[in-house]
């Protein structure tokens, strides 16, 4: 991407809507709320993100517009000549950039995974995947899942894979290639999303699912619902990783801030909630709700081919979901890999070359370490000293780490920025256009007495001393 800025609003949508959208919606949205709860979780997601997710989404694009800076820039320039306390907020940036190069290589397992699953579904008849087929005690589906994640060989080659596709994502241009493919690839994908859940209404058992999912039961709420939801947002709305930040810089003054931010918040939400509609009532349709409480991160592996297997034409549709969620994986991936390639050039001072040298290096040596946590390494347990995460695998530490500490720092260091460093007063006059901004009391609410509050309550149970 080039600094002289998007061509249109819808440009700065597009491409905002294309880093949003991705593994966060189809991938970790439906096995968090089945495992939460279904319908608590939803509807604390949807609260979170209307208020929290929308005060930090606004603030992070406007830092960017106003400094014109990449996050360690802005947050620099912004805390110039302050002393002491408000000074050392800078080091927010720092926070913020550290995130994508924490979640990039495991990203990119994931997206591994889903590389692996166009060929499985391509090569193999669905109907090995039906939810009837059973290997060693167990659902196909699933003792498919655990059989490729455990060979290291196969899910290292799948994960090279990924990053070798998401590189030619980049090669083709981030500006005309991904603007381009997100235009098409995008509704085709919102299409088959919505045409599955179609089909998933008229399965028997149906109904619980969709009960599950759509009606809250209030006696599965517990602060981890917020906690996860929270996580979540962060992870889905691309918030606290600097991206947004960077995203900011390239709007033009006169660009409305309000309804772009407004638009990015609402076609992320909506893609999640129906990659939800799609899965959870399967899932319960499938294993009922305790299969949908014991969901984890194969979710979308173990469930999506048994749908596939139940109806005509099943395998030409799995093939095509799972190029699509490809698709929408590897742009995320790639503004992913954009803004810490950005990063180090600019704050080591070295080439854009050497930088993506230096991001590969990064990538590749941590992702192989995360796909071989599955097999050859798997006991290592990287947080075994702390009681409550002993038994956590190496991905799952990465994802904790990253959404569950580091973005609730980040997001602390913003918002601090905002109330004490800028001035919230100051700052909102300048996100406001000439059009009315009917969030600006919940916004201002929101950054001034909510998102601490409960950004410390993440972090404290992450810490383990709420348990
Ligand atoms: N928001 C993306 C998702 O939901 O998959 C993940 C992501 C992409 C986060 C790009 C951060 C980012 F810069």
């Amino acid at each position: 991407m080039k600094q002289d800025g998007f061509s249109s609003k819808l440009g700065f949508v597009l491409a905002a809507a294309g880093s949003a959208v991705g593994l966060g919606n189809i991938w970790r949205f439906p096995y968090l709320t089945a495992k939460y709860g279904g319908g608590i979780f939803l509807l604390t997601y949807v609260i979170l993100v209307l208020t929290f997710g929308y005060a930090l989404l606004i603030s992070e694009n406007a830092i960017g517009r106003m400094t014109g800076k990449s996050p360690i820039g802005a947050f620099r320039d912004l805390c110039a000549g302050k002393k002491s306390f408000l000074g050392s907020v800078r080091i927010g940036g720092w926070v913020n950039s550290v995130v994508p190069m924490i979640i990039l290589p495991y990203y990119c397992v994931i997206g591994g995974w889903v590389t692996k699953y166009v060929v499985a579904l391509a090569v193999n008849p669905v109907s090995n995947f039906h939810k009837d087929a059973v290997v060693n005690g167990q659902s196909a589906s699933a003792a498919y899942f655990v059989d490729f994640i455990s060979n290291p060989a196969d899910s290292t080659i799948y994960f090279i894979a990924f990053v070798i596709i998401t590189a030619l994502v980049v090669a083709c241009g981030v500006e005309k290639g991904i603007e381009r493919f997100n235009k098409i690839l995008m509704p085709m994908l919102v299409l088959l999303i919505i045409g599955i859940c179609v089909y998933c209404m008229f399965l028997p058992n149906a109904e619980a699912g969709f009960k599950y999912y759509l009606k809250p039961d209030v006696s599965k709420f517990s602060y981890m619902t917020v906690v996860a939801a929270m996580g979540q947002l962060f992870f889905s709305l691309s918030i606290a990783m600097g991206i947004m930040i960077t995203y900011g810089t390239y709007m033009r003054e006169k660009d409305d801030l309000v309804s772009s931010v407004n638009h990015v918040e609402l076609f992320d939400t909506g893609v999640s909630f129906l990659a939800g509609m799609m899965i959870i009532p399967a899932v319960v349709a499938f294993g009922g709700e305790k299969a949908a409480e014991s969901a984890g991160p194969g979710l979308i592996f173990i469930t999506m081919p048994q749908v596939f297997a139940s109806f005509p034409g099943g395998s030409i549709f799995g093939v095509l979901f799972f190029i699509l969620v490809l698709f929408a994986a590897a742009t995320s991936a790639v503004s992913l890999m954009e803004t810490n390639v950005h990063t180090i050039s600019q704050e080591l001072k070295i080439s854009r070359k050497k930088a993506i040298t230096c991001v590969l290096g990064e990538v590749f040596a941590i992702g192989v370490i995360t796909v071989l946590g599955y097999s050859v390494l798997k006991n290592i347990k990287p947080l075994f000293f702390i009681s409550k995460y002993q038994n956590m695998d190496i991905l799952d530490t990465l994802d904790f780490i990253s959404n569950s500490v580091l973005m609730p720092i980040g997001a602390i260091f913003t918002t601090v920025l905002v109330v004490a460093v800028i001035g919230l007063e100051k700052f909102s006059e300048h996100i406001k256009s000439d059009k009315p901004w009917y969030r600006e009391y919940i916004y201002q609410l929101c950054m001034s007495i909510v998102v601490i509050p409960c950004l410390l309550v993440v972090l404290l149970n992450a810490t383990g001393i709420l348990n």
